[in-house]
This record gives C-alpha cells, structure tokens and sequence, in this order.
C-alpha cells in the first residue's frame, strides 16, 4: 500500500514541479493532494494525465496523510509545518524557516543522507536553499578527496528563484522594453530585464545579503562546518537554471584531471568539459532537467591547492522539488516512515 502526499503550494513554480517529479519517479503514492491559499481553491494543476482540484490549506485535515511536501514560503510553513507535523505527517519544508535549527535535518541526499535520522525530533525536515543545494552537490565528492579549506562562489541565479512573479516580471519588462512601453519594477528592486542585480533576498548587518549567508551557513552545516565559505549573489535574466562560478582552495593538491575523474563518477553530478566553442553548460540547457551540471573545470594558477569550476542546474528541481522528493524517497527506501493506510 503506498503513502498519502499533500503538497501544499502545488499552484506555485515549486509544487508543480513537485506534481511532475512524483509522477515522473513513480513515487509510491496512493493519493496525492494539491493545497495552496484561499485564492486558489478550486483551480486545477495537472498531476501526470490526472488533473487535481486545489484544495485549501487552511481547512484541510493532515490526520491520515503521510509527507507533506512544502513550498509555500517561510511565513506560511512557520505557521503551519509544526501543526502539520503534531498530526503524525512528516514536513519536508522547502522555505528557509527550518534550516538552522538545530533540531531539524537539512538535507542533500547525495551529500549527507544519513543526517536524516534526526527527523523524529519535531517531524519536520528542511531542503536547503537552490543555490546552496547544487553547490555542494559538486563540493562534497572533492572534499571527500582532497578536503576543502575555502570557497568563494558568485552565483548567477535565474529568476524563477523568486517564484512565478518572479518569472512574470522577467517576461514583461522583456515584452515592455521591445515595445517601447514603460518598465515596472515589483518583485525586483531594479529591471530585471537585460540588467543583473547583486541582491537576492534581505541585507544583513555586515553588508552580505541573507542569500549569501544561506550558502555558507547551509553549506557549513550540511558538509562540513570548517569549511570557510563566501559568496556573492546575484539575480540574472535567466528564467530556470542557477548557475555558479566557484573558486575552491584544497588542503592537499588536486589535478583539474583527478576533479574532473572524481566528478565524473559523483552521485548527481554530470561533467560537460570541452575545451571548444560551446563544450560547457549553459542554464538554458539545464531546465527539466536533474542533474548537477559542471563545466570549465581548472587550476587556479594563483593558489597552491586551487581549482575553478562552474556549476549549473536547474533551480527548481534539483534546488527543490526534486530534492524535497529524493528526500521523502529517503524516508520511504530506509524504512523511516510507514504508510498510515498500511499500519
Ligand atoms: N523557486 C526556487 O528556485 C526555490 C528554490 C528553493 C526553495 N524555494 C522556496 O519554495 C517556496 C515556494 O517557491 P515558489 O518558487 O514555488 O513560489 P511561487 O511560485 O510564488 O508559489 C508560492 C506557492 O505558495 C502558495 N501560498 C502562498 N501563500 C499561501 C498560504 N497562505 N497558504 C497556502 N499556500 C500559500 C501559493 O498559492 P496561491 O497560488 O494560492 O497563492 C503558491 O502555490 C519558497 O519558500 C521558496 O523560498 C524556491
């Protein structure tokens, strides 16, 4: 007998890539069921050749249901993944609620899969940040081999990262600046369209941004919390696929050769390294797709022990609905939670 799914955000970018995702990998779900606001009750989101109606989260009863899949924003899962979680429903949350708590797993499969035991704790697991998740998806097979001291990553990062209106802005200030109409800046702080803008998500005290303090706090906690990390974030006019240039500085040497060897055989990871005209990744070509794509693997001739990479995947898979679900997959392969139907 297979589980009971609720997805709540199932109308945004994240939960309906979650619908695709669960049906793609054969996900062993009896049911599943699609929650997002009050304003989307009632609509419809396709769920492989089935379509499912919207139900809404603030009436729906959790007693009964098995994982709850979550993409609704940290405000929302604040409020409700400890409800959900008290009613026997594990919470794998997708917003940035969760993370740092102590008493919560963050979770990359390919990186730290046996953290997820802590999940009795408080029910509730957390995914980490997109740009966050594919950078040490490529991390973690090197450090293994030749153990990391230092990272300095600028990301590139689409704009389906700030959710469908996101996506919307992006379209229509395109659309605008072609016929020459006026450009309206909401979701952004500056256009977006044909421009980059260094500064993702809130401005911390000492000048970085909440963006880039994710990727160092999550990156300490799920690999390894030596590791030095800093970043520079930065929103491009990318629809899907987050990219990343990173600067990696070894305890002990490490050929470009011997990375691109151990990349080639890393769970999750994919190498696409030629040196010639279009022999690497580019995000257009990551979208739909799972994979950790990395290109332009080098020495860095500055550094005793450096190497550069560039790191590519698409944002809404493997940095979230595809991780969120390679997590419930943990669950349910080891034996973690049983299907309530079953019991
Ligand atoms: N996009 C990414 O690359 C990415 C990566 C990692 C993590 N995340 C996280 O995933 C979450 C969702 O991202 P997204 O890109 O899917 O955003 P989105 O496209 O804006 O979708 C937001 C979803 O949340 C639902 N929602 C909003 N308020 C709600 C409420 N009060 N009760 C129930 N549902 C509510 C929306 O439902 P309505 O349609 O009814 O408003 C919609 O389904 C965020 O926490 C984000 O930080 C996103």
């Amino acid at each position: 007998m297979g589980y009971k799914v609720a997805i709540v955000g199932a109308t945004g970018n994240v939960g309906r890539e979650m619908l695709n995702i669960l049906e793609e990998r054969g996900f062993p779900a009896d049911e599943v069921v699609a929650l997002a606001s009050r304003r989307s009750q009632g609509t419809e989101v396709s769920f492989g050749d089935k379509t499912l109606k919207v139900k809404s989260l603030d009436t729906y009863d959790f007693a009964g249901t098995d994982i709850c899949l979550m993409s609704a924003g940290g405000a929302v899962a604040k409020e409700w993944a400890p409800k959900i979680a008290a009613k026997g429903c594990v919470v794998i949350d997708n917003s940035s609620a969760f993370r740092y708590d102590q008493d919560v797993p963050l979770i990359v499969p390919e990186v730290n899969a046996d953290a997820i035991t802590g999940f009795t704790k408080r029910n509730i697991i957390a995914n980490p940040n997109c740009s966050t998740a594919q950078l040490v998806v490529a991390l973690k097979p090197l450090h293994d081999h030749a153990k990391i001291l230092r990272v300095v990553v600028s990301t590139y990062q689409s704009v389906s990262g700030a959710g469908k209106d996101g996506m919307d802005e992006l379209f229509q200030q395109s659309r605008a600046v072609f016929v020459a109409d006026p450009t309206v800046n909401k979701k952004f702080t500056k256009r977006i369209a044909f421009n980059v803008i260094p500064h993702i998500d809130v401005f911390m005290e000492d000048g970085s941004t909440k963006e880039e303090w994710k990727v160092m706090a999550e990156t300490k906690k799920m690999l390894d919390p030596k590791i030095k990390v800093t970043c520079t974030a930065v929103r491009v006019p990318v629809f899907i696929g987050h990219s990343e240039a990173v600067n990696i500085e070894f305890e002990r040497p490490i050929s470009a050769e011997e990375a691109k060897a151990i990349l080639r055989e890393a769970p999750g990871c994919l190498v696409i390294d030629k040196h010639e005209d279009g022999g690497y990744i580019t995000p257009i070509e990551t979208a739909g797709e799972d994979a950790t794509y990395i290109s332009r693997i080098r020495e860095d001739q500055t550094l005793e022990n450096g190497l550069n990479i560039w790191v590519v995947a698409d944002n809404l898979r493997k940095g979230a609905a595809l991780n969120a679900i390679q997590i419930a997959e943990l669950l349910v392969n080891r034996k973690l939670i049983g299907a309530k139907k079953a019991a």
